[in-house]
């Protein structure tokens, strides 16, 4: 949907950022994953241009980035050229599309490193403008999927489909389960609006390119190999228990996670379509202690925000926690009752400032919708 149209001269599109549930870290091991997305967006606005220019300014840059259509590839840009590139050739290649010049212009308010997705949210917004400028449109999964490549070869991060796909699929009021090997997926209502996701960015700014988050992948693919199995739905715990001394302490806490997060996923969407917030809790808080214990992903501030809100306790209004996103730094979704959340806010920010000196910035969202 967009209010512009190659006939009015203007085109529009945005994407959002996103945050998940639960299913950390298993889009890239053949699981399920219940992202929502954020009010937040990468929002552009774009004009047709003299020459075969396509432009790009943003707000948050010194620099545009300036791509000669005439030459669709690789070419020298600010460093948040390459995701804008990588699309737009992708996009060429994939519709064989011809662009018009064009001058865009963009505003995000998704903060970045925040494990928020906004590289994603910035990918899945260029291509919905590319199909607005041309009328190609792609089907909103292939859209995911061809943002995804972009991420792994313009980006260098072997990310899975998750932000992608959230920041495609995802409907108000809604959480998105999608099935990571069948590419499924179904909107699981989020509607109780007594219910709201607080969000506490820790300011410490996760990196997913320096190779952490590629190891992981790395030692959840070496299980496999080690196991003889083409997926992790041919895996049970029974089998990691057996193959424990073969695999090795630390592969076999990968598994693990990933195994006791699949089961999570799909008890958290029995949990949400029952209203069970007490059972929804119980599963942020296990899902937070695998991805900290067995995955090793969290870090100290965001344990320490987690652990704060489970301190503060369903008296107070929290209904349960977790770190959300690649980790290594970033956010921790936290669910509230709506009466509780002024309160359980400000005691998360005071215990955090107390603790390390500087306050996380935290803000309340609902599930919104995807990109349009
Ligand atoms: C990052 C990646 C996703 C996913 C998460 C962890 O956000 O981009 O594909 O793997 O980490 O769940």
């Amino acid at each position: 949907m967009s209010d512009g149209s190659p006939d009015t001269n203007t085109w529009r599109a945005s994407a959002p950022g996103r945050v998940n549930l639960i299913g950390e870290h298993v889009d890239y091991n053949h699981g399920w994953v219940l992202p929502m997305a954020i009010g937040q967006r990468v929002s552009l606005d774009a004009r047709p241009a003299e020459g075969c220019w396509a432009i790009f300014e943003s707000d948050g840059a010194p620099e545009p980035v300036r791509l000669d259509l005439s030459h669709p590839e690789p070419q020298a840009t600010p460093d948040w050229g390459r995701y804008v590139q990588g699309v737009v050739w992708e996009f060429i290649r994939v519709t064989g599309a011809t662009l018009p010049g064009f001058h865009a212009t963009l505003h995000s308010d998704i903060p970045q490193g925040a494990g928020l997705s906004s590289s994603a949210a910035l990918e899945v917004a260029v291509a919905t403008l590319l199909e607005t400028i041309t009328g190609h449109t792609l089907k909103a999964l292939d859209k995911a999927l061809l943002c995804q490549h972009v991420e792994h070869t313009y980006a260098g991060v072997p990310c899975g489909l998750m932000d992608q796909a959230a920041s495609t699929l995802c409907e108000a009021d809604h959480v998105l389960l999608l099935d990571c090997v069948t590419h499924e997926y179904r909107q699981v209502p989020f509607e109780d609006p007594n219910v709201v996701v607080l969000i506490a960015n820790s300011g410490v700014s996760h990196q997913l390119a320096d190779g952490a988050y590629a190891r992981r992948r790395q030692e959840c693919e070496e299980v496999l190999a080690i196991l003889d199995k083409p997926h992790y739905r041919d895996v049970s715990m029974a089998d990691l228990g057996k193959a424990h001394e073969r695999l090795g302490p630390v592969r076999y806490r990968r598994a693990r996670h990933v195994l006791s997060e699949n089961g999570r996923t799909l008890s958290m969407v029995n949990a949400l379509e029952q209203a069970d917030w007490m059972t929804v809790g119980e599963l942020l808080y296990a899902g937070h202690a695998s991805i900290r214990d067995d995955f090793e992903v969290s870090c100290t501030e965001l344990d320490y925000l987690v652990e704060t809100a489970h301190d503060l306790g369903s008296e107070q209004g929290v209904i349960g926690s977790r770190m959300t996103g690649g980790g290594f730094g970033g956010s921790t979704v936290t669910l509230v009752h709506k009466n509780a959340v002024a309160r359980v806010q400000s005691a998360l920010e005071n215990a955090y400032r107390d603790r390390f000196g500087f306050s996380p910035s935290c803000f309340v969202a609902r599930p919104s919708h995807g990109a349009c």
